[in-house]
Formats: C-alpha cells, sequence, structure tokens
C-alpha cells in the first residue's frame, strides 16, 4: 500500500497514482484543515508554516466533507475502493486503534509531507511501531534539509536511533528532497501487527 502523510488538495496524491505502477490502496492522512503547532526550538521555512497553513478546506472552498472528499477523489483519480482517507491530525489518530480499522499491507511507499518535526516523528513513528516499514519500502521526505535544526531530519535521526534503521539512499536532491528505501529494521516489531 502507499501511506501518503499531508494531503493539501492532493498534488502529491495525483501524481503517485499516474506514476506508481501497480500498487494496492491508498491511504491518505491530513487534518484537511491546516498545519498543527510546532515544537519549540524547530525552524520554520517562513510563515506559510504557521499553525492553519495548508487547509485543504479553505485553499478548495470546501465547506462539507462529503465535497472535500469527493474533489480530491475525483482529482486523484480513484474512489472509495482503492483510496480512503483519514481524516484528523495525527497525534490524535494515528494510534493501535487505527491499525484495527483498515486492512493496512507493508508500505511499498510513504510520502511524508507534512512539513513539520512534529508531523514528521508523528507519520514515521507509527509506521515504525506498526510494523507496516519493512525491508524494501521506500519513504520521500519532501522538505528535506541536511541539518538537524529543521523538523525532518531531526525526526528521521530520532527514528532511526530508536528503530535501528538502516537506510539506503535512492535519491537526494540537496536542501529539498530525500527518499530512502528501508534495508533493515532492528527494533520494528517482528511481524506485521494487521
Ligand atoms: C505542504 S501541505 C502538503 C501538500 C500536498 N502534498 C500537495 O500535494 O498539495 C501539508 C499538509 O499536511 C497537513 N498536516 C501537516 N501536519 C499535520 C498533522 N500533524 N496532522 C494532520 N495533518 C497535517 C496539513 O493539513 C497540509 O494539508
Amino acid at each position: 500500500d502507499v501511506y501518503q502523510f499531508g494531503v493539501y488538495t492532493g498534488g502529491s496524491m495525483q501524481g503517485i497514482v499516474r506514476n506508481v505502477n501497480d500498487f494496492g490502496h491508498l491511504y491518505g492522512f491530513d487534518s484537511f484543515i491546516g498545519l498543527p503547532e510546532e515544537a519549540a526550538g524547530v525552524k520554520l521555512e517562513g510563515r506559510h508554516w504557521n499553525t492553519g497553513a495548508f487547509s485543504s478546506a479553505d485553499a478548495l472552498g470546501a465547506w462539507s466533507t462529503d465535497d472535500l472528499f469527493s474533489r480530491l477523489r475525483r482529482k486523484i483519480g480513484r474512489g472509495p475502493d482503492s483510496l480512503t482517507f483519514i481524516q484528523g491530525f495525527f497525534n490524535d489518530t494515528l494510534n493501535e486503534s487505527l491499525l484495527r480499522l483498515h486492512p493496512f499491507q507493508p508500505a511499498l511507499l510513504v510520502d511524508i509531507d507534512g512539513d513539520l518535526y512534529v508531523s514528521a516523528v508523528q507519520s514515521m513513528g507509527w509506521m515504525l511501531r506498526s510494523g507496516l516499514l519493512v525491508p524494501g519500502s521506500l519513504v520521500r521526505y519532501d522538505d528535506w534539509k541536511e541539518d538537524e535544526a529543521w523538523g525532518e531530519a531531526r525526526a528521521h535521526k530520532e527514528l532511526t536511533a530508536e528503530y535501528q534503521v538502516e537506510w539506503r539512499t535512492i535519491y537526494h536532491a540537496m536542501n529539498s528532497y530525500l527518499e530512502l528505501e528501508l534495508v533493515r529494521c532492528g527494533a520494528c516489531p517482528s511481524g506485521p501487527l494487521f
């Protein structure tokens, strides 16, 4: 399956559907009302990363969940049989009970585009402790900066140490984008929890 954290107006998901062949279900995780508050001491690119920025509802002028989701589905080109939106802030939605609600399969690709440290650490932490990241899974960070003063790099370093993960770099665009393959995870659950 493909896991996309940070749906906004669906551009990344549309790109994934157009460019990745042969995957199962697509899951999109978002509050749909914009960014949460960042942790203290982490760098922000600017005011466009302030709390509440990137609200899909505002951007699309969609004032009901049904309207918002049907517009996103039309843009992305997948129906409810193969595309599920998980609505809410990651610290509320990403828990063990979510694992019982959906038949999540091991990740082919995880796209991290929540901009902030809190969002990267919550989304990648949930993927790792759920056993959904397996050898061969690809992880893509959309706002990568090679400096742990920035959120995605800080979250990645902390989780790599905590879960004893070995990565292989697939693609690295300096100060913008990083794609990795999980080679081995020493402290992930031994079997998937689904
Ligand atoms: C930069 S936008 C993503 C852009 C998107 N990938 C696209 O293709 O347009 C960041 C998105 O992440 C969501 N987001 C960030 N952190 C979040 C969190 N902790 N919980 C829920 N949603 C979050 C925001 O609501 C916003 O829609």
